[in-house]
């Protein structure tokens, strides 16, 4: 199996690591990092439970490999907090009862994070486009959209 040596960035530290090269971003993050909160749903891009920020930008885990990651800043659920909107979606989603089984809550909470610091005036359609990449089974989704939505506003 080739190796390759992975410096990155992860929730603000620095990790340098070999890893098997044909390992993907999700397995990296879950298996060696020990960082459970990114899930794995389809594992095929469909989904978004596995999303995380890597500079800046929500990708879907599953679908990137984590020799990709090589000089990236990397953010996940675990590290969200220290982001502005980070911590206020996490209460909001609390307040407005925007978790059930929870599965689907960290791809969504990195998903909203990247909308709204590209768009901090994101309007609620908006919102709902930029979450198109993100299934819950559980919520009907009105509950994610107002928590995202009342996120906005606070900060
Ligand atoms: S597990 Fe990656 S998109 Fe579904
Ligand atoms: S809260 Fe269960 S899948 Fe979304």
């Amino acid at each position: 199996m080739k190796k390759f040596k992975l410096e990155c960035e992860v929730n603000g530290k620095k990790v340098k690591v070999e890893i098997d090269s044909s390992l993907r971003l999700l397995d990296f993050i879950r298996d060696v990092l020990g960082l459970k909160g990114t899930k794995e749903g389809c594992g095929e891009g469909e989904c978004g439970a596995c999303m995380v920020l890597m500079d800046g930008r929500a990708v879907n885990s599953c679908l990137v490999m984590a020799v990709q990651a090589h000089q990236k800043r990397i953010v996940t659920i675990e590290g969200i907090h220290k982001h502005k909107y980070g911590a206020q979606l996490q209460e909001s989603f609390v307040k407005e009862a925007a978790v059930q089984c929870g599965f689907c809550t960290p791809g969504f909470i990195i998903a909203a994070q990247e909308i709204l610091s590209k768009n901090p005036k994101a309007t609620l359609d908006e919102i709902k486009e930029g979450l198109a990449g993100n299934l819950c089974r559980c919520t009907g989704y009105e509950n994610i959209f107002r928590a995202i939505d009342k996120a906005r506003r606070k900060k």
